[in-house]
């Protein structure tokens, strides 16, 4: 094995985690040997409640495709996440919740959160939402949003929850999208010391004459601004609602292949897609991969720092913890505010045993200076991981040394939203660390490199990254639209499921991810299709053509660089440029504003019409030294034009 910025696991650490290097090449090995045995065996790791014995059923094949998983069995995620603990640790607690101003405090127990999800159940009965219907949650971090999941989960009624930085516009879509009857909200919520007007949204969003089937907001009091508006006959109180509500609600008896959530997500084309999640092999994925990845013992404290909008809030803070009865702490705000000190503060004041977050907090947190982290005991904590984006190799040493104190392995966990669960990931006290490399498959994940025809790289090389099998946590559909499904991920390379991503296997059969091959960028760990934000620019009445790239940015990962063709008559104005910029917050949210935007008078395209990206991304990448064979272009001298006033330059 190449020594060169190897972390081996250490003496003290090895022997002490569930799995050494040669439990997991076995346990691996088998899994890929005899599946069915292996997940026949690992499925019981949840509660059926009438035990499956069709363990899986799947192909790739474009033309044949189906995925199901322990298909026969019966399950209710909820009750896998409350009521199969309550007789060992009712008292136990389940949710530590800080608000985001540190004075307010709550805590949950199994017994706690299981009255209020049976009760919000009810709740949600008694406004009409049966089984199979798409209940929208636009939430803030508060503890009713991991109990609107739950209760929706209860009932067999699919959540569908919708980041509380996206705009009204993404709403309507997203309601329309899903036909979903019933919301479910919060009067204002509190993040970095801002309110974010969350009420107000919604009520815009439901102006759209598109979306037409909402039939109730279920509006929880965070903030209690009188200034919120209360629609008589639509708008109902969390609260009178509950207060309404018997504690006393029976889980449902969901089929394994029952759908569970939808949760919206950007790709290179078109409008954010619907990705379906099932019941039995989520669940059995999500805690299963929980249980592994973090090393998690029993009664840990483990905080992810991650939103509940996004799929790490889903399989890390709410479905695996729960499902494997953890002590999960939950924040309201964001881990550097009101200052870089805020994270080494809930460490210690929670004694959290394990931390999960993104590397672009880890950058920012690495520009404000390591003396933030000076009063850091940080003895509890034992396990730390990275997801969202490739970290990167100075970020994850200051990670392990500032914040780990060069004792805690770090697991670079490489997955998607599509996944349901982390695929290429260290297992503590067993992966040596190399940093920057998500390093191996979890167990069932077949990942390989193929060329852009579909050959398959053996050895050490690079190319895209593909799955050759399916894993139980596994999407099973796009919501509405299964052909989208079928072309999207498993027509570009026939029989593989095709990730997007490009990626390196070094010597070591370790995997190195690179980052997206597609038009799809990720600007602070959030995922985001240059495709949306360019038809939102165009949308603007003075805007003629747009084309959107990522570029390298400090902190963010990548930041979002705009070329804006104006139409005729038009002036370039910094006034413009700013109004652009709202434009597209208006439009999808804040996370998708541009920060840069250039005037391109022309767009590099070939004879056809394509716009050649390859270009822009260098340009806006400040590499213009290196730009390639211009020939194709229609007109070349753009280039020249665009190198000219390109903005980030070194
Ligand atoms: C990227 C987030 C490198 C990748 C769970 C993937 C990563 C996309 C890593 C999915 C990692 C996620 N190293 N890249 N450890 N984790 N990614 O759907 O490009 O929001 O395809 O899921 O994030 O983003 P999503």
């Amino acid at each position: 094995m190449s020594t060169q910025s190897l972390y081996p696991v250490s003496p003290e650490l090895a022997g002490s985690t569930k799995l050494n290097d040669e439990q997991y090449r076995k346990m691996y090995q088998e899994s890929i040997v005899n599946p069915e045995g292996f997940w026949r065996e690992h499925g019981q790791r949840i509660s059926w409640f009438k035990d499956f014995t069709k363990v899986r059923k799947t192909s790739f094949d474009d033309h044949n495709l189906f995925i199901k998983w322990f298909y026969d069995g019966t399950l209710n995620a909820s009750y896998n996440c409350l009521d199969r603990h309550l007789e060992k640790r009712g008292d136990q607690t389940a949710i530590i919740w800080e608000g985001d101003d540190a004075s307010e405090q709550r805590t949950l127990t199994y017994t706690e959160l299981h009255t209020e999800v049976c009760r919000f159940a009810n709740a949600l009965k008694s406004q009409g939402v049966r089984r199979g219907d798409v209940v929208t949650i636009y939430m803030p971090m508060v503890p009713e949003a991991a109990v609107a999941m739950l209760a929706c989960a209860r009932i067999g009624a699919i959540h569908s929850v919708i980041f509380g930085g996206f705009s009204p516009d993404s709403i309507a879509s997203r309601v329309n999208d899903g036909q979903s009857k019933v919301i479910i909200t919060a009067d204002e919520g509190v993040r970095g010391g801002r309110v974010i007007p969350l009420k107000a949204n919604i009520d815009t969003a439901l102006e759209s004459p598109d979306v037409t089937t909402i039939e109730k907001v279920i509006v929880l009091k965070r903030t209690g601004n009188e200034a919120v508006k209360h629609v008589e006959g639509r708008d109902i109180w969390w609260h009178d609602l509950m207060a309404l509500s018997s504690e006393h609600c029976e889980a449902r008896e969901m089929d394994a292949e029952d759908p569970l959530f939808i949760l919206y997500t950007s790709g290179s084309t078109g409008k954010p897609k619907g990705v379906l999640h099932t019941t039995g092999g989520y669940m059995v994925y999500a805690s299963m991969t929980h249980e592994y990845v973090f090393d998690y013992r029993d009664v840990e404290v483990y905080w992810c720092t991650a939103d509940v909008g996004w799929i790490t809030g889903h399989s890390y803070m709410v479905y695996g913890p729960l499902a494997n009865g953890a002590t999960i702490l939950m924040h309201e705000g964001v881990p550097n505010y009101p200052g870089p000190s805020r994270l080494a503060e809930m460490i210690d004041r929670h004694k959290v045993n394990i931390l999960y977050t993104a590397p672009t907090l880890i950058r920012a947190l690495m520009a404000q200076g390591k003396e933030h982290f000076d009063q850091l005991d940080g003895s509890t904590l034992r396990i730390m991981g990275s997801v969202g984006e490739p970290i990167n190799p100075e970020a994850w040493r200051w990670y392990y040394e500032v914040v780990g104190k060069s004792r805690c392995p770090i697991v670079d966990t490489w997955w998607q939203t599509e996944t349901g669960g982390c695929l290429i990931t260290p297992l503590p006290g067993a992966t040596d660390l190399k940093p920057g490399s998500a390093t191996r498959p979890f167990f069932g994940v077949q990942p390989a490199l193929v060329d852009n025809l579909g050959n398959l790289i053996e050895g050490p090389g690079e190319g895209n990254l593909v799955l050759l099998d399916s894993w139980p946590g596994q999407m099973r559909s796009v919501y509405g639209d299964h052909e989208r499904f079928v072309l999207t991920y498993f027509k570009t390379f026939r029989g593989m499921y095709f990730t997007g991503d490009g990626a390196k296997r070094d010597e070591d059969g370790y995997y190195w991810i690179t980052g997206r091959v597609d038009d799809v960028i990720n600007v602070s760990g959030h995922r985001l299709g240059t495709a949306e934000i360019e038809s939102a620019l165009v949308a603007h009445p003075d805007v003629a053509e747009a084309a959107v790239v990522g570029y390298p940015h400090d902190i963010k990962g990548q930041g979002i660089y705009a070329y804006v063709t104006l139409n005729q008559g038009v002036e370039q104005t910094e006034e413009l440029r700013q109004q652009l910029r709202q434009w597209v917050r208006n439009e999808i949210g804040a996370l998708a504003s541009p920060d840069l935007v250039q005037w391109a008078p022309g767009l590099p395209k070939t004879r056809s019409g394509k716009i050649m990206r390859r270009f822009l991304r260098k340009i806006a990448a400040d590499e213009v030294g290196a730009l390639g064979d211009s020939s194709t272009l229609a007109d070349p001298s753009v280039l020249d034009s665009l190198i000219d006033t390109r903005l980030n330059r070194a």
